[in-house]
């Protein structure tokens, strides 16, 4: 029992549960992940796993991304990001709706599985079913030699390393870290994107692992705020444009080990019914950085603020305008809208985790939760 028990500390390096220190290793971990595939110098993204497919790639009409949980949140970051840069229709699929509604698909279809585990069941059926009908399947997985990467006709590791807790982090962030290579993999297949803007993105992502360093300094301040919304009943989250993604992720995270009641939604559908909950006794985590959509965001906090809602704003660094109006803001680093979401995620992960740490509950094996879910 002690040998066991030391052992576990021994694995937790020092943290006090696997999902802080997986939290923590993402900087490691996304540079393993773009390791060996990013050439910034010459603006050249490679891809082992999809290189047979370079040719097919210039001539797709549409991309099917289908996945579950988590995963299919990085999908919807990976919609973003494919349709901005490569110009290729993307449709996001839960596995579990898709592989039952006898979806239109043809042999000019790529789909792209995303799994951290490679064993969900649905995911692995709707794979089944999209090849029955001869579609090109891509896997995106964490762990190698698992059941879907053998299924799949090709795919690109996320090379995330292990991942302990249940409720995804690192794989995340690893998920989107690849679908971003894809995206410029494409684009660059395909001719959609100019050498030099690829330097230039290449050059920015490369530096993404220190910036999000730079974004775990602020722990201690999101503690202090945590202690703040620790018996929260509920909590909405909001961001538009790949911030939407976000904002799901985030409130994903906060009920699958609080156990608060935590919704997910695009910023501006908020008149359309969850502004019917705001009063002061409820949080509204607002992604508000400096991209094309942020003078939008600024009227939706607004909005909340004129019903008395509590705002906790995640804002680029130096931002002054939202921090005249959100009570609380956690800065992350600036960055190029392709790379918000791989930042944004960060406190979001970290509120999470000090509410869940703040409430007693067992951060690391949240109830009813699995971390690969194998039955349908
Ligand atoms: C479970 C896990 C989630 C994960 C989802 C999909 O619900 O608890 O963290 O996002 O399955 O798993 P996958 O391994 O396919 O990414």
């Amino acid at each position: 029992q002690e040998l066991e028990l030391q052992l576990e500390m021994l694995e937790k390096g020092g943290y006090d549960h696997f999902m802080l220190k997986e939290i923590y290793e993402q900087p490691r971990s996304i540079r393993d992940c773009m390791r060996g595939r990013i050439y910034p110098a010459e603006g050249k993204v490679q891809l082992g796993g999809i290189k047979e497919f370079a040719e097919k790639l210039k001539n797709i009409d549409r991309i099917i991304i289908v996945a579950c949980g988590t995963s299919w949140h990085a999908g919807l970051v990976g919609e973003y990001l494919i349709e901005e840069y490569a110009r290729i229709p993307v449709e996001v699929e839960y596995a579990s709706e898709f592989r039952y509604r006898n979806p239109i698909i043809t042999e000019k279809d790529v789909v792209i599985a995303i799994s951290q585990s490679g064993e969900t069941a649905d995911t692995m059926a709707a794979i089944e079913m999209a090849k029955e009908k001869g579609a090109t399947i891509f896997g995106v997985c964490n762990v190698v030699g698992a059941s879907i990467p053998r299924i799949t006709h090709a795919g690109v590791y996320t090379h995330a390393g292990p991942e302990i807790g249940v409720a995804s982090t690192k794989a995340f962030t690893a998920q989107v870290t690849v679908l971003t290579l894809m995206a410029f993999y494409m684009a660059q297949q395909k001719g959609t994107i100019v050498n030099s803007k690829l330097v230039e993105l290449l050059t920015e992502l490369d530096c993404i692992p220190e910036k999000i360093h730079h974004a775990l300094e602020s722990n201690e301040q999101i503690k202090t705020i945590a202690e703040k919304f620790k018996d929260s009943r509920n909590c909405l989250f909001l961001g538009r444009g790949s911030g939407f993604p976000v904002a799901l992720e985030g409130a994903l995270k906060l009920k699958e080990i609080s156990y608060i009641h935590a919704e997910g939604y695009p910023a501006a559908e908020m008149k359309h019914g969850p502004i019917a909950l705001i009063d002061e006794e409820m949080p509204v985590v607002f992604i508000a950085t400096k991209n094309s959509s942020y003078e939008k965001v600024i009227s939706n906090i607004q909005e909340v603020k004129a019903r008395k809602g509590v705002v906790i704003a995640i804002v680029t660094e130096g931002d002054t305008d939202v921090k005249k109006m959100a009570d609380y803001c956690i800065e992350i680093p600036d960055a190029s809208e392709a790379f918000l979401p791989l930042l944004a995620t960060i406190p979001l992960q970290l509120l999470s985790y000090h509410i869940a740490v703040l409430r007693g509950c067992n951060v690391d094996q949240p109830r009813n939760l699995a971390k690969s879910v194998t039955v349908e």
